[in-house]
Formats: C-alpha cells, sequence, structure tokens
C-alpha cells in the first residue's frame, strides 16, 4: 500500500477568493514556501466503499465529523472527474480506503488541510500509476480540488498557484518558483491560542467577494505582488520579501474584516506581536518579516543569520505555543 507524506506551507502570497467555489479555482495567484515540518502521512488503497482512519501523532484517533468525512467523498468524486478527463475513469474503480496519520495541531494557523490534500494527492497518484503517470502539475490540480493551498505543497521550496483562465477541472494549478536547497528560511510560529477557528477558510474564501477591498486585492496580486514576489525569492532579497509579503498578509485580514459578515481572525496578541517585532526590526536592524493565515498565529519568518534573535524572541511571549520549522521538499513518497 503507498504511503505519501506532506507537509503545509505558508504562503507569502495569499489565496483568499475563488472565481469558482466547487472546484477551488482561485481568484488570484497565490506563493508560499513549503515547510520541513510538521508532517501528515497518508495511506490509501482500493475499497469497494470510502473509509478514513485518521490519528494523532501519538497514535490516538482523531475523530472526524460527517462534514470531514463529506470534504473526503467529494475530494474523490472530483478526483475521478479529473482522471477522467485524462482518459482515466477506470483508475479508481469504487472508491478508496484512506489511514491519516498526522503530527498537525487542527486548526491553530498552520494548514493542515494543504498538507492533508497534498499528501492524499501523492497517495492516489501513486495508487493510479499502474494505469496513469500523473505529473507534478496534475498531481497539484488533484491536491486544489480538496484544498486550494495543498495546490502548492506539492512542491519543494517555493510554488505558486496561478490563478489561469477558465472554468475547466484543470485551470489552476501549481509550479514550482525555486526548489528548497535555492534559499533556507525559518519560520518561527507562534500560537497565541489553541481555540479551532470559528469560520473555516473554506467559508472564508466564498466571503471574499463581498468585501469592497477584494477587486483591489486581486488587481494588486495580478499587476504586481506576485512578480514581485517571485523575483524577491529568485534574487534571495529578503528585505523585497519583507515588504511584499507583509503587504499582501496584512491585505488579506483588510479583506476579511470588511467582507460580510467581518471575519476578525487577528488578536491582540496578534498586534503586539507585529509591533514587537517591527521594533526590534528598527532597532536591531535584523532580517525578519511577519505573514498571519486565517487565525491569530504569527509566523515570522528569517535567514539563518537572525534566527536566534528571533528563537529569542519568541521564547519570551507568555502564553503562547511556540513551534520552528523551516524550507522543506513538498510532497514525495515514503
Ligand atoms: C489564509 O487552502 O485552507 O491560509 O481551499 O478551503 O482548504 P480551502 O482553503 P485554504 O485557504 C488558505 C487560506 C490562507 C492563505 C494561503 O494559504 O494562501
Amino acid at each position: 500500500m503507498p504511503t505519501a507524506r506532506s507537509t503545509p506551507n505558508i504562503a507569502l502570497i495569499k489565496y483568499w477568493g475563488n472565481r469558482q467555489n466547487e472546484l477551488r479555482l482561485p481568484a488570484a495567484d497565490s506563493l508560499s514556501m513549503s515547510l520541513s515540518s510538521p508532517s501528515v502521512e497518508i495511506d490509501a488503497d482500493f475499497a469497494s466503499a470510502l473509509t478514513i482512519r485518521s490519528f494523532e501523532a501519538d497514535g490516538s484517533p482523531r475523530e472526524l465529523t460527517d462534514t470531514h468525512v463529506d470534504r473526503f467523498r467529494k475530494h474523490l468524486e472530483l478526483t475521478k472527474n479529473f482522471l477522467k478527463t485524462l482518459g482515466a475513469e477506470r483508475a479508481i474503480p469504487a472508491s478508496v480506503s484512506i489511514v491519516i496519520r498526522s503530527a498537525i495541531p487542527p486548526a491553530v494557523g498552520l494548514a493542515s488541510s494543504a498538507a492533508v490534500f497534498s499528501c492524499l494527492a501523492r497517495a492516489y497518484a501513486a495508487l493510479v500509476e499502474p494505469v496513469i503517470a500523473l505529473t507534478d502539475t496534475q498531481m497539484s490540480v488533484i491536491g486544489r480540488l480538496g484544498s486550494g493551498s495543498a495546490a502548492r505543497s506539492i512542491f519543494g521550496g517555493y510554488a505558486a498557484l496561478c490563478v489561469g483562465t477558465g472554468s475547466g477541472i484543470a485551470s489552476s494549478f501549481a509550479e514550482q518558483i525555486a526548489p528548497e536547497d535555492h534559499w533556507t528560511l525559518h519560520d518561527i510560529v507562534i500560537i497565541p491560542s489553541k481555540e479551532e477557528k470559528k469560520v473555516g477558510s473554506t467559508e472564508g474564501h466564498a466571503l471574499a467577494p463581498t468585501s469592497p477591498f477584494f477587486a483591489t486585492r486581486v488587481e494588486a496580486i495580478t499587476l504586481r505582488r506576485q512578480q514581485e514576489c517571485i523575483d524577491a525569492i529568485l534574487a534571495r532579497d529578503f528585505e523585497k520579501l519583507q515588504k511584499v509579503a507583509e503587504e499582501d498578509s496584512l491585505d488579506m485580514h483588510h479583506v476579511m474584516e470588511t467582507s460580510t459578515p467581518p471575519l476578525h481572525y487577528l488578536t491582540e496578541d496578534t498586534f503586539s506581536i507585529i509591533k514587537a517585532i517591527e521594533e526590534i526590526r528598527a532597532s536591531e536592524h535584523i532580517p525578519v518579516l511577519y505573514t498571519m493565515d486565517a487565525g491569530p498565529t504569527v509566523h515570522l519568518l528569517c535567514p539563518s543569520e537572525s534566527l536566534q534573535r528571533i528563537r529569542a524572541f519568541a521564547r519570551t511571549q507568555k502564553g503562547c505555543t511556540v513551534f520552528e520549522t523551516s524550507t522543506g521538499p513538498g510532497a514525495a513518497m515514503v
């Protein structure tokens, strides 16, 4: 039975809002760095009916709600539809059994769905290999059908989810911008609250277009930000990366906070961490950037030269959980 492994990614240009929700066709480009940990492993096999079992890192079972199971069922249905467009409709004859082992705490701002669905895309690719050899691009489409950001975790290093055009199932996919060894950045993750977020990303994406700032955001990414981020990564220009990544993260939260209903993911803890980082940067002139996904968690990205300082700062954050990771290899078979 094939076992795949994958990890979350941290977005530097955020994916927020779709042009088509069911297929998770994004409204704009996005870009991320795949992380080296925490990882998810999935065993997948053919079965007559869908079964999913999920376990924590310590082996204890993780309960799956009907909503979770429905998401996997829907993803399998969409995957089969995609395989059909490739002339491989019989590659998954009936259904599948899936075993998930995840070391990622649920809903704390680390994108567990990105790790899970990129991992599942790899596992499905291995399963259908006797019938069709899927490319990384095709795997990124399968990942995207489960979670938009999962398309990017197929690749190691830095990857872009390209918006594409049209409404075809494969009209948006990810591509690698630079491999893992191009530029190692550390991600010191500061988690102020372990409370599960109230509104998940899927619901949030559907609300994004209700913000009066959504169209301007899409335009800024399309005309400038995505390319600036790519250029910064290719040139290993941290200052440029910091400017565009922070601008885009704050802009996404502005869209979230002005949607109907508004989504407030950032908390006082988030703002106090940001303020402290801006002060450290101003007084000590060290490279570090902050970025927040759909939660209060702050990701502090930095090159090796400022790791000790940022690590020491993170340790002083009372009541917060701190997690350390870095640039990683993307989804792979174990
Ligand atoms: C804020 O990929 O988690 O982390 O497709 O509904 O699973 P679904 O959404 P998801 O959205 C990610 C939102 C984000 C930004 C990002 O990772 O680009």
